[in-house]
């Protein structure tokens, strides 16, 4: 990644993408962004949207509406682009529709020699990232989705309010499918250093493990909540999409549960899920593995081969 510029082109101009663009803007998260949309059209407005916000914002970034030739020197494409969920449907029901979406999208960004960090936010994001790796022929490492980033936030936050303590010292994560198969293991849950099924046997009734099992079912299905409320979620992911961009960036080497291929952590492979994974400005350096219980490895298993099961129906 050359040091002197940090260029990101977005594929995808809808909610999703323009909620991640204006977060990239108003943290000056990157130096040149381009945007590309089936709509040129739209790409354009957008792009002079934003432009007109800059004067406001601090930042000096370089906006555009540009073509697939701009992928070339990029640092990052991120893919946003495909049809949303719509209310009642999960997010696999989306997949063979987005799957052609994306074989439109993959070849001509590289042809154009991009040889940088793809990161996936178009749902169900495990298995669109897989088939970014799949149809790129990238190095896995170089290829992540926002996996469970998203869920993981919504994990602290409300567990930072149960416990009226500060999300950001909430150490727990959502793990597997960005979908209904996903979890959270207790076992790893942590505010501070201390276990949170620690604090609910220490607390006389305060805190519970009941109550634990309704937060994680909040946050399971907190996004059919909000498609019902306002038909589709994009501020969330917007700035998921951005912190994982600002750790790529600053070689930050955070810990952040992004969609990464697994070749034998947890007893899995040939599958990209959401897990803890260290990342730097190459993408994903290191997947790590967390002790969880058998049980939590059952659940584990189970979302990922729910993945296979999906990938493998495309006959890709
Ligand atoms: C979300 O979780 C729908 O994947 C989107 O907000």
């Amino acid at each position: 990644m050359k040091k002197d510029q940090r260029k990101v082109v977005l594929i995808g101009c809808g909610m999703v993408g323009m909620s991640y663009a204006y977060a990239l803007l108003n943290q000056s998260a990157c130096d040149e962004l381009v945007l590309i949309d089936v709509d040129k059209k739209r790409a354009v407005g957008e792009a002079m949207d934003l432009n007109h916000g800059l004067a406001f914002s601090g930042s000096n970034m370089k906006i555009f509406a540009g073509d697939y030739e701009d992928c070339g020197d990029a640092d990052i494409v991120v893919i946003c682009a495909g049809v949303p969920q719509k209310p009642g449907e999960t997010r696999l029901d989306l997949l063979r529709h987005n799957a052609q979406v994306f074989q439109s999208i993959i070849d001509p960004v590289t042809e154009s020699g991009f040889n940088g960090i793809f990161l996936v936010a178009t749902n169900p994001v495990d298995v669109m990232t897989r088939i970014t790796c799949v149809l790129s022929g990238f190095n896995p490492r170089h290829v992540l989705g926002t996996g469970t980033a998203l869920d993981t936030a919504r994990l602290r936050y409300l567990l930072g309010d149960y416990f009226n303590v500060d999300p950001r010292n909430m150490h727990a994560y959502v793990m597997g499918e960005h979908g209904d198969s996903e979890f959270v293991p207790w076992s790893q849950a942590m505010l501070a250093t201390k276990p949170v099924l620690q604090l609910c046997g220490e607390s006389d009734g305060r805190y519970c493990e009941e109550s634990l099992a309704q937060i994680a079912e909040e946050v399971r299905t907190a996004a059919y909540k909000i498609i019902e409320a306002k038909r589709a979620t994009y501020y969330g992911i917007g700035m998921a999409l951005t912190r994982i961009t600002r750790a790529i960036f600053g070689d930050e080497h955070s810990v952040l549960t992004v969609s990464a291929m697994l070749r034998g952590e947890y007893g899995q492979k040939n599958v990209f899920v959401g897990v803890p994974c260290i990342v730097d400005r190459n993408g994903i350096r290191r997947v790590l593995e967390l002790n969880l219980t058998d049980r939590e490895r059952e659940q584990f298993a189970a979302s990922c081969d729910t993945l296979r099961e999906s990938f493998d129906e495309l006959g890709l």
